[in-house]
């Protein structure tokens, strides 16, 4: 059954003439057919260079809805509308629009995990994968927001001495990592590094030996000599670190009260309704000219200062 659904989905994607971008917290077997596994900043990268006519994204709504942004003229295809994130939840525009009428000349830096109307607010965005050197290259007279998430931020500012506001969002996957829950882990594996992705808690990247976005996760166990990790972050990293590394030894990251290092939004993705989105072209991601215009400044400023 799932071999002829992989066959359909293969098919449809050559007479659709669509580029499969898959992000690193999908199904292995989303993963399996995707023309390219990355992490936001990768996704966001190769979104704008897609000569497909359709981008079939495979991720949650806000990495789609960016893709869109960077190359308007595509198709882009979400296969589950619903694929949300917590951290988009958690910062409305309309409240971001109210903070800055109060606080106007503030600094907006966005994470990328937020709306493409909270993008459109914003001065500059950024990935887990590129935030430092982005908050590095904001003018220094100027005062920073921080958006949506406390945990992202409050690291950056540890990294690069910058204060920064913080919004009060957080990733509802990562913040169930606890400290005791990793020092438990790391006691059982005692050679094993720790690698922690920069949304967790401060408590948890304490005990980290590297904290970095999904991607460098990738690059940190390919030149470490050590022969098993402990991966901090949502479940579907371990298949591309397994795929990639396969002489190598991954150890998923345990949560405190239950095994929910899955992340409900990214996993709504499935093959069949891949096959059904090439299928129909539907469901697609559509913004107003207004907010694409004003979410492609800040994003292209990214894309450019993390060159
Ligand atoms: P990365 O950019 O590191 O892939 O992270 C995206 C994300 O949603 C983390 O929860
Ligand atoms: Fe959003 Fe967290 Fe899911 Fe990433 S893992 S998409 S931050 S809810």
């Amino acid at each position: 059954m799932s071999d002829d659904l992989r066959e359909r989905v293969l098919r449809l994607k050559r007479e659709r003439n669509a580029v499969i971008l898959a992000h690193n917290y999908q199904t292995a077997d989303i993963q399996e057919v995707a023309d390219f596994v990355g992490d936001s900043l990768g996704l966001a990268r190769h979104a704008q260079a897609a000569d497909a006519e359709v981008i079939l994204f495979c991720g949650v709504h806000f990495m789609a809805e960016t893709a869109k942004i960077v190359n308007p003229d595509k198709t882009v295809l979400l296969p589950d509308l619903a694929a949300g994130c917590s951290l988009a939840d958690a910062c409305p525009a309309g409240e971001l629009e109210q903070y800055l009428t109060a606080r106007p000349g503030t600094y907006v830096v966005s994470y990328i995990n937020c709306s493409a109307a909270v993008k459109a607010l914003s001065d500059v965005i950024c990935t887990s994968g590129n935030a430092v050197k982005i908050v590095k290259q904001v003018p220094a007279d100027r005062d920073i927001l921080f958006v949506p998430d406390q945990n992202l931020g409050e690291w950056v500012t540890q990294q690069t001495g910058r204060a920064m506001e913080l919004w009060r969002g957080n990733c509802y996957v990562h913040v169930e990592f606890t400290h005791a829950s990793i020092q438990r882990i790391r006691a059982e594996y005692p050679a094993a590094p720790v690698i922690a992705h920069p949304e967790c808690t401060r408590a948890v990247r304490l005990l980290a030996d590297e904290v970095c976005s999904t991607e460098r996760m990738l690059d940190y166990c390919r030149q470490s000599p050590a022969a098993a990790f402990i991966i901090v972050t949502e479940s579907g990293m371990l298949h591309r670190l397994r795929r990639e590394l396969p002489g190598k030894t991954f150890i998923a990251g345990p949560t405190e009260l239950c095994a929910c290092n899955d992340c409900r939004f990214m996993k709504l993705n499935t093959l069949e309704k891949m096959a059904d989105a090439l299928e129909t072209l539907q469901p697609r991601i559509e913004l107003p000219v207004e907010i694409l215009a004003r979410a492609r400044a800040p994003l292209q400023r990214m894309l450019d200062w993390s060159r």
